[in-house]
């Protein structure tokens, strides 16, 4: 048992440049454990909540002061005193306190720093790295990134509807060459965006947003680009797509490249789509309440590719059975702030797991240097992880820190999946 000697946040900048936790969590051996809460923008309905002070005066109302506030007080009252490695029952603890399912008294950014940051210090106090920790002698297995390295919708101001065209790199038997293929193709993509006369400013994710006339040229650029990096697209890279469709989905229509489609209509789409390209994997293909188009959609393609819902499920794991139990979707993202704590995070991958769901642990939109997901992708042995492109420091720090769990770990198993 090691006790909890303090608990602490404060306000600093994520990747947008818009204010979230830093939380540090003292132990009594001295150790020290923080994590910074990283923010969505193409948020599903059902997330926990992330809590901001709606002050306009201070940073357009983001501020999370009152977040902070119930870190400070509120949870470090509670949890001050408790064995940092009863992970669960400090969880728990934060579950109880704020007395509602979505955290809408203490938010979810209040609770996930602390226990981020819970996890980190106990790690600390056991000198293991981070992964070896949450995951013991089983977690160890890197997993398969999506590079997500064009971007569109809600995470740049391009004319692309869809939010992520990413890669996967399927034929590597180690991560370092799977990352070093990913990056190759990325700034060969960029030469080639140059010029044919293209933007290679980049979105929130690291990708380039060019203005492209349909959601196929992105594909078709990314495709040359694999080409000219001397990779063989479908066997040795592969395409995953998050369409982030809540986005697009409006008066009961879909509506991407100035057409409205139906549910039906748009499933089409995507089985032509899945005819034409190399696609390993579609995210949020459907809006997150259209779950009768889940269901065909599952039946049309759910043998053949990936579907994986992200606002579709939250990473809640009520939500999950009540797909599982309907056939929806046969992978699920997993953030772990849609829900608040580490351990409802691990309760939801396990459920994923037991049902032969894929699981793919994911960043948001916006980040920062910390790369617990780094770390939690390999315990728990998710096969996959997204965490954007092979740029910004932001996003790279995941890469980074996964090419050092990989030099202590080195095996790169992600790809049997
Ligand atoms: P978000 O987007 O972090 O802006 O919600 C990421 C995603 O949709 O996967
Ligand atoms: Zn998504």
């Amino acid at each position: 048992m090691m006790k909890i000697k303090d608990i602490y946040a404060f306000e600093v900048l994520d990747s947008r440049g818009n204010p979230t936790l830093k939380t540090t969590t003292i132990l009594e051996d001295g150790s020290v454990g923080s994590a910074i809460v990283p923010s969505g923008a193409s948020t599903g309905k059902k997330e926990a909540l992330e809590l901001r002070d709606g002050d306009k005066q201070k940073f357009n109302g983001k501020g999370v002061l009152k977040a902070i506030s119930n870190v400070n007080e509120t949870i470090a009252k509670a949890i001050v005193g408790l064995d940092v490695f009863d992970q669960n029952l400090i969880d728990q603890t934060m579950l109880d306190l704020d007395g509602t399912k979505n955290y809408s008294n203490l938010g979810a950014n209040a609770t996930l720093g602390v226990s981020m940051a819970v996890a980190r210090a106990a790690a600390k106090s056991l000198n293991l790295p981070l992964f070896r920790y949450l995951g013991g002698i089983n977690g160890s297995i890197l997993p398969v990134p999506m590079f997500n390295i064009i971007n569109g919708g809600a995470h740049a101001n391009n004319s692309v509807d869809f939010q992520e065209f990413m890669i996967m790199p399927f034929g590597f038997d180690k991560f370092s060459d799977a990352l070093r293929a990913a990056a190759e193709i990325y700034q060969n993509l960029k030469t080639l965006l140059d010029k044919n006369g293209h933007s290679t400013a980049v979105g929130d994710e690291g990708g380039f947003a060019p203005n492209l006339k349909n959601n196929a040229e992105p594909i078709d650029l990314i495709l040359k680009a694999i080409e000219k990096s001397g990779y063989k697209a479908g066997s040795e890279i592969k395409i995953a797509l998050d369409v982030a469709a809540s986005e697009l989905y409006k008066d009961g229509f879909y509506h991407l490249e100035d057409k409205k489609f139906s549910s039906d209509e748009l499933i089409d789409y995507y089985v032509n789509l899945c005819e034409k390209y190399p696609i390993f994997s579609i995210e949020d293909a459907l809006d997150e309440d259209d779950w009768a188009g889940w269901e065909k959609l599952t039946k049309k393609l759910g043998d053949k590719i990936q579907l994986v819902g992200d606002d579709l499920f939250v990473t809640n794991e009520k939500i999950l059975l009540d797909g599982i139990n309907k056939g929806v979707a046969n992978a699920i993202l997993i953030k772990p702030n849609q829900i608040g704590t580490i351990t409802q995070t691990l309760k939801t991958i396990r459920l994923a797991k037991r049902n032969g769901y894929q699981t793919i642990i994911s960043h948001r939109s916006g980040e920062s240097e910390d790369s617990f997901i780094a770390d939690l992708a390999v315990a728990v042995n998710a096969g996959q992880i997204k965490t954007g492109a092979t740029s910004r420091s932001e996003r790279n720090a995941k890469y980074n820190r996964l090419l050092e769990i990989a030099r202590l770990n080195d095996e790169f198993l992600g790809n049997k999946i």
